[in-house]
């Protein structure tokens, strides 16, 4: 686990990728998931070659569970998380929210197939419907790069406990130059041809360019944690896998 000290305007490069991104948060996001939905899970695995559970199992290993805990899986798509940390510790509760109802319906249909329960909430994260001090873990997997950070990262410390832990997984920016252009390149064929194999509708073939310029104008794996620091976290700490292509970090909650 690393961390980066120098000072960064969050807010301004918030402003930057709003301004570039914020028609398609707004407006094809979700038609395009509605699309996605069907073959999300079966593209993760195609896309990975494969290794989709093992980059979910190491998350889910940075994953502190204890019996009784109430969890929060923010954009939590097909439940992939959600159903995760139910069989790694079925004691919890676990609650689930995403804008995506044909996402989370998939996400039902998934839990229930394996007789495990999941609060299903339809809505935009940005504004959490859930009381402060709410859960002990928090987890936000693969949709940072569609959200304003610091508002989405703001709401879930108000609805963690405190000394509660916010997890978070997402594909970022590659340090390095040549891995960052090979990785784009890799990326852009996986989608189009996923897309393609699909049969995917027009919302859904017009994210493509998006979804890999989003990773582009994302934050390192320093950076992120930075910003979570920024925003009062306390003891965090991130590890990256794939040449800086995956990272994990967890925070905590500032204990009362
Ligand atoms: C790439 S999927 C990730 C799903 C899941 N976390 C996983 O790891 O498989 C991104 C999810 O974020 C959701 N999403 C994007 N923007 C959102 C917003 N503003 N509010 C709620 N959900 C959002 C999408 O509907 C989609 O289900």
């Amino acid at each position: 686990m690393g961390s980066a000290s120098q000072a960064i305007d969050f807010s301004a490069r918030e402003e930057i990728r709003e301004r570039k991104f914020n028609h398609i948060w707004e407006q094809q996001l979700e038609p395009a998931f509605a699309d996605i939905a069907k073959y999300y899970d079966w593209a993760n695995h195609v896309a990975s070659l494969g290794l989709w559970n093992w980059f979910r199992s190491q998350f889910m290993a940075t994953i502190d569970l204890k019996s009784g805990y109430k969890a929060l899986d923010v954009c939590a798509g097909t439940n992939a998380i959600g159903i995760a940390m139910l069989k790694k510790q079925p004691g919890i509760t676990v609650t689930a929210i995403d804008r995506s109802e044909a996402m989370q319906e998939a996400g039902r249909k998934s839990a229930q197939k394996k007789g495990l329960t999941i609060e299903s909430n339809i809505g935009d994260v940005h504004k959490l419907p859930f009381p402060d001090n709410s859960f002990d873990v928090v987890t936000l997997q693969f949709a940072s790069r569609h959200l304003r950070l610091l508002e989405v990262f703001g709401e879930i410390n108000r609805v963690l406990k405190p000394g509660g832990y916010f997890y978070h997984c997402d594909m970022l920016r590659p340090a390095n130059k040549t891995v960052e252009s090979l990785y784009y390149i890799y990326l852009k064929a996986c989608l189009a041809g996923t897309a393609f194999i699909a049969g995917s509708n027009p919302e859904s073939k017009s994210c493509k360019k998006y979804f890999i310029h989003a990773i582009r104008d994302f934050y390192s794996a320093e950076e992120l944690e930075e910003m979570l620091k920024h925003l009062g976290y306390v003891n965090t700490g991130h590890k990256t896998v794939f040449m800086g292509m995956l990272a994990f970090h967890k925070a905590a909650k500032k204990p009362e």
